[in-house]
């Protein structure tokens, strides 16, 4: 027997230690000790082989315009939408494709190989999905990028919104988007959520709405949400995104709703980072977090992933395609620090945003994807506390990326002369 590729001796997720052998594309056979030749191998012993980072919400088209053509003065997301409406007019295809691969080549480096971005379809050239179809080309040998029909004008508010959704769907893009709670009314929020489901009903597409991303507790868009998947049978392809306002929802209300959405099969997507940063900019003290309710959904069985949102753009001036970085913000967030807890904030941005895109050719199985990361970490919560360099990134059973260890030498006086944060549990 004999294998392209060995990955020896790692932990993965489950706390197995175990060789991955590698033919191929594909994974052929994952065991504790794997005798066989192999073309190459890389020695993981100690360190966390895990599936490729997931990122289920993105925002590609914006991503690395940070400036132009100015900053987010109120920090606000309604500022973010007008600067965002200034510089799609005035950015190229060939820009936003240039800005978009150099944000894939980071998320490359880093592990990160599926993502899904939502592109604005208010732009009536339609520029955005024009460059995102290019880049989803571009990067399809290594990446899964799943691209949302996503009218950030508003499918009704906007001018002809709902056909450019339409012709998006038509030119390739897969999932449609939304955005309710920036419609004109409370009505027309509801309106849009019912026409945009029946949309992906006729057409057999997933639902990826951004919904109630306000501090208003009245908004209550999920609900429709939740609702209309069950009404035309839409279960298990439909997400909420952000869900910000569910924060500050009476309990009462919330204790009713969480049921709905279980019921109905719709994941949620927070995007802990972005939220944290834009929502509670109308309150004085004590300030809202607008996180939605992330440990409470899970808690109920509701599929919750971790999303980037927003690297370098017109809503948040930072970020590195660092998905752990993401998951090290919403467990502080979301205050979710027990070890079960912590542990499962690694899937957030592993196996459950890989479910909600539907990925079925993901994970560490026998037959799966040779897709994965060996990270500097021993296990999935160390890898969040120190969110360390990817020692090896594999795509499809090649070697894509590879960093140096995190150690630092350290010059003081009778102490270790090599530092490494890492620490295993007692
Ligand atoms: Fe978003």
């Amino acid at each position: 027997m004999s294998f392209d590729l060995i990955v020896k001796g790692g932990t993965l997720p489950d706390g197995r230690v175990a060789d991955i052998g590698i033919t191929g594309a594909r994974i052929a056979a994952i065991a504790p000790r794997l005798q066989a030749e192999a073309g190459e191998v890389i020695d993981a012993t100690g360190d966390l082989v895990c599936p490729p980072l997931v990122d289920a919400h993105f925002h590609l088209d914006a991503t690395l315009s940070y400036g132009l053509p100015r900053v987010n003065a109120s920090g606000t997301l309604l500022e973010g939408i007008d600067l965002w409406r200034e510089l799609k007019g005035i950015a190229t295809v060939e820009e936003m494709v240039a800005r978009a691969l150099a944000y894939c080549d980071w998320a490359a480096a880093q592990g990160l190989l599926a993502i899904r971005s939502h592109v604005d379809t208010t732009d009536p050239e339609l520029k955005t999905v024009q460059a995102l179809l290019a880049v989803r080309e571009a990067v399809k040998g290594w990446m899964d990028l799943q691209l949302v029909a996503f009218p950030q004008d508003g499918v009704l508010r906007a001018e002809g919104g709902m056909k450019a959704v339409v012709r998006a769907l038509d030119m390739g893009v897969e999932v449609v988007g939304g955005i309710p709670h920036f419609e004109r009314t409370m009505e027309q929020g509801r309106d849009s959520v019912r026409l945009l489901c029946e949309l992906a009903a006729a057409r057999g597409l997933m639902v990826d709405m951004h919904c109630d991303e306000t501090d208003d507790p009245m908004s209550r868009h999920i609900e429709t949400l939740a609702f209309e998947t069950q009404r035309l049978g839409l279960h298990g392809r439909v997400a909420g995104s952000h869900l910000t306002s569910m924060h500050s929802m009476d309990n009462y209300y919330v204790s009713k709703l969480l049921p709905l959405i279980a019921e109905a099969g719709v994941a949620a997507i927070a995007n802990p980072l972005i939220n944290i940063t834009i929502q509670g900019r109308h309150d004085s003290y004590p300030r809202r977090r607008g996180l939605t309710r992330v440990r409470e959904m899970a808690a109920m069985g509701i599929p919750v992933a971790f999303g980037q949102d927003c690297v370098r753009d017109p809503w948040y001036p930072l970020g590195g395609a660092c998905m752990l970085d993401v998951a090290h913000m919403g467990l502080h967030v979301a205050q979710m620090t027990s070890p079960a807890d912590m542990r499962r904030a690694f899937d957030m941005v592993t196996v459950v945003p890989a479910a909600v895109m539907g990925l079925a050719d993901y994970g560490l199985a026998v037959g799966r994807r040779a897709s994965l990361v060996v990270l500097d970490a021993g296990d999935p919560v160390e890898a969040i506390r120190l969110r360390p360099p990817r020692l090896a990134v594999v795509a499809r059973g090649r070697v894509i990326a590879r960093a140096p260890r995190g150690d630092a030498a350290l010059a003081l006086p009778g102490r270790p002369v090599r530092v490494r944060r890492r620490h295993a549990a007692p």
